[in-house]
């Protein structure tokens, strides 16, 4: 008998983390590192969902997930990833899907983007240094628009734009609504 709903994720600063925790509690699920994963857990739970973040336009750890569930004989049911840019940032967003998801996932596996923030606190040496030269090159960058500018000025610095809120459409697909 399936275990019920398995959130699956990759978590550098904590933001996916919690979206994953939300989403179990919502769904009575079981939020889990994809590194503490056991073979035997994998085939217990159905559906299995994968979370992770945006890391300089790839989603962090995809690659391996896939081929974790694919040599597990899984299939992935919902993909959520997390960044720092807002949710309004349609078009980027629909890009960063096109880049990442092969043409048969981008047709049928639901994959959602939650914003989440950026944690300086929390964040690796290596991940703090490519933001710095991330924000040097964005400072250099000449004639750049107010939206740009302010994107520099904003990411400077750690922020928190997670909300619970942004879990209600993969909770409404799973429900089937
Ligand atoms: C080096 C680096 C690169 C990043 N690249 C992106 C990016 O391309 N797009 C984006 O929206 N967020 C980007 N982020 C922000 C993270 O995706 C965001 O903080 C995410 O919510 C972190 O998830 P975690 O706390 O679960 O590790 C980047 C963060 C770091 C440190």
């Amino acid at each position: 008998m399936s275990r019920g709903i398995l959130i699956l994720y990759k978590s550098k600063t904590g933001f996916t983390k919690r979206y994953a925790e939300m989403i179990a509690a919502e769904t009575g699920g079981t939020a889990m590192d994809v590194k503490k994963v056991s073979p035997d857990a994998l085939s217990s739970f159905d559906p299995v969902l994968f979370g992770s973040r945006m890391h300089a336009g790839r989603i962090d750890g995809f690659g391996e997930a896939r081929k974790l569930l694919q040599n597990n004989g899984v299939s992935l049911s919902a993909l959520f990833v997390t960044g720092a840019m807002p949710n309004t940032e349609t078009q980027t967003i629909t890009e960063m899907w096109k880049n990442n998801l092969t043409e048969e996932e981008l047709s049928d596996l639901p994959h959602f983007y939650m914003q989440g923030g950026l944690c300086y606190e929390k964040m690796g040496i290596f991940d703090r240094l490519m933001m710095k030269v991330f924000l040097f090159m964005m400072k250099q960058k000449k004639g750049k628009s107010p939206n740009e500018d302010r994107f520099a000025e904003i990411i400077a610095h750690s922020y928190d734009i997670s909300s619970r809120d942004y879990i209600r459409p993969l909770v409404d697909c799973l429900r089937g609504k």
